[in-house]
């Protein structure tokens, strides 16, 4: 129970609808569920709490980006998902596991990563590249999602940005984390300089 943190009372839950407990997490009671996610919404931190949660979806009352409850997948590429956590009911009380676990997301920044390249999000890219740089990934393991994205889409404009991938890796060893997080943005974000306003099908 280590990780577990009570979120109150199932009845007053269920009446309050929604909730933000211990660790900035969002609790909501919806068709007979009940759902716990990050409470600042990954596009700019708004407290998803004061969304509205309709059929499944959550969303955020700022910019309007769309949250599957259950998964936390955005619907909007733009934004990002959003942490879950689990939750379980014990006599009349509601609790969240805040655990989550350092490979899940490693994973998730890496799929999200690679779906920043793909769509031309250079938000989704940014925090990616946070996220990954965070989780103790090896900055060589990021570099290699973007060689091999770009070796792959060569013919879209990654050639130049292939260069400037590899110099900003040359110049790692000599930056500190905040460096090293913009020289790898830097570096995976430039093939948008040749291939303006393009999008790639994958
Ligand atoms: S802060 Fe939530 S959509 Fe922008």
């Amino acid at each position: 129970m280590a990780n577990w943190v009570s979120a109150g009372s199932v009845k007053s839950l269920q009446e309050e609808k929604a909730k933000v407990i211990k660790g900035g997490i969002g609790v909501f009671y919806h068709e007979g569920d009940f759902y716990a996610v990050d409470n600042r919404c990954p596009h700019m931190g708004f407290p998803l709490h004061t969304g509205s949660l309709c059929d499944g979806i959550l969303t955020c009352h700022w910019h309007h980006a769309r949250f599957d409850v259950c998964s936390g997948g955005t619907l909007d590429p733009w934004a990002d998902d959003v942490p879950v956590y689990e939750t379980k009911e014990e006599n009349g009380e509601l609790w969240v596991n805040q655990a989550i676990t350092v490979s899940d997301k490693k994973e998730k920044y890496k799929q999200r990563l690679m779906k920043g390249l793909e769509q031309n999000l250079g938000l989704v890219i940014a925090k990616s590249v946070v996220g990954l740089i965070n989780a103790n990934v090896p900055a060589q393991e990021i570099i290699k999602i973007g060689i091999q994205f770009g070796t792959t889409h060569r013919n879209h404009g990654w050639g130049p940005g292939l260069t400037i991938l590899t110099a900003m890796s040359n110049s790692l060893p000599k930056l500190d984390t905040q460096g090293r997080i913009q020289a790898l943005y830097q570096g995976l974000s430039r093939w948008r300089v040749t291939a303006p306003g393009s999008r790639l099908s994958t």
